[in-house]
């Protein structure tokens, strides 16, 4: 059976690609190589809005929050829940630094084996076929089975030829990818993997030091790119890592970054509570707070991935752009919406 395709034009850029009847555009697009802006590829954050120039268009989630009543009087579509149903034109400026360093695709993995990372969280993997290929810090859209639509994923371990993917998540009370993926850990059970996606990864020409600054399950990402530096000789950029958690129970073992084998000298941790009270290593407060005491007058010296719940992770590039005026060039965040 032959699949539908239609044609997707950018007006004014004189390219076009092909979309399957079943793809999205900001995805098909990512596919062909194209620098679409985007950020969270589940319709929360708005960044894939563009103008519908032509054609028509049917929504996965015609109720996204990424599109405002405004947008839609105003004929704009959110590029990351939209199929097209024919050939379509849109308008939206194309940025080659959004380009994808790895074409994402789909793949079925199987979901293998799980662990405890902390009372909420857990280490999921799945196998797939063929070799995995991502930059640390990137994600993966997964569609579980019986979960309607897709969730995004940060990997939480490194491109392998074995093909296998890890993730770190974080259960959410009546969620309903996680409530499947904690509730019925069925070893076995076949998802659709498609990616990898996002902006917030590794740019290992970058020679400045490293800040990694996590909130919960935005822990993984920053594991993976721990890992990443540990895995590249030529990377000799040491690493400051700061976590932030609501209470004790919610802290992860620190041989979790261990395992980088990245030298003491070369990566120190700053872990804090923002329910709890400071004892032993661990600090009390917000942690962007504990990022501006220990970085005070050197900010503008670092590259910095951001990653964790919005208002965790807009605290922290407030801290940093705004309060600081440090360059947002230097500055790679993913919102877990
Ligand atoms: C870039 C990115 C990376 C992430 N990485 C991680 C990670 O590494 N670890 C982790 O624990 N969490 C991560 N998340 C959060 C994760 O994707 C889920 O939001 C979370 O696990 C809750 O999912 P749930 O199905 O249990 O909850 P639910 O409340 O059932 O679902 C919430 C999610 O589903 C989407 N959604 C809800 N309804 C619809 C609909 N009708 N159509 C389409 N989408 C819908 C929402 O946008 C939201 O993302 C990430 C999110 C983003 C955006
Ligand atoms: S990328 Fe489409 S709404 Fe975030």
């Amino acid at each position: 059976m032959t699949e539908t395709r239609h044609k997707i034009t950018i007006e004014g850029a004189g390219v076009s690609f092909d979309c399957a009847a079943d793809d999205t555009i900001l995805r098909a697009g990512l596919r062909a190589g194209f620098g679409l802006p985007y950020d969270c590829n589940v319709g929360a954050c708005g960044n894939c809005r563009t103008k519908l120039v032509s054609g028509d268009v049917v929504s996965n989630w015609p109720d996204a929050p990424g599109l405002s009543p405004r947008d839609v009087r105003k004929g704009k579509i959110l590029g990351c829940q939209c199929r097209p149903t024919g050939d379509t034109t849109i308008d939206v400026r194309l940025d080659p630094g959004m380009a994808p360093p790895v074409p994402p695709r789909k793949t079925p993995v199987r979901l293998t084996s799980w662990k405890s990372i902390t009372h909420d969280m857990f280490q999921f993997d799945f196998q797939g076929e063929g070799p995995v290929d991502f930059v640390p810090g990137q994600y993966a859209l997964i569609t579980l089975p019986g979960v309607g639509a897709p969730r995004a994923y940060s990997m939480a371990n490194l491109p392998n030829a074995e093909g296998m993917w890890s993730f770190i998540i974080r259960r959410v009370p009546g969620g309903k990818a996680t409530s499947w993926l904690f509730d019925s850990k069925q070893a076995g059970a076949v998802a659709i993997l498609d990616g990898p996606y996002g902006n917030a990864y590794l740019r290992e020409d970058n020679p400045r030091d490293i800040v990694c600054i996590a909130g919960g399950s935005g822990l993984a990402p920053l594991v993976s790119i721990v890992h990443g530096v540990g895995a590249r000789a030529a990377m000799q950029n040491r690493i400051r890592f700061f976590y932030g958690a609501r209470t004790r129970d919610d802290v992860y073992d620190r041989g979790l970054l261990a395992s980088a084998g990245l030298s003491a000298g070369r990566i120190d941790q700053t872990i804090s509570l923002s329910e709890g009270s400071a004892s032993g290593d661990l600090r009390a407060g917000f942690i962007h707070e504990h990022v501006q005491q220990a970085l005070q007058g050197q900010m503008n010296e670092f590259v910095y991935y951001v990653a964790g719940p919005p208002p965790m992770t807009d605290a922290v590039t407030r801290m940093l752009v705004i309060d600081n005026q440090v360059d947002i060039a230097n500055v790679h965040y993913d919102r877990f919406f």
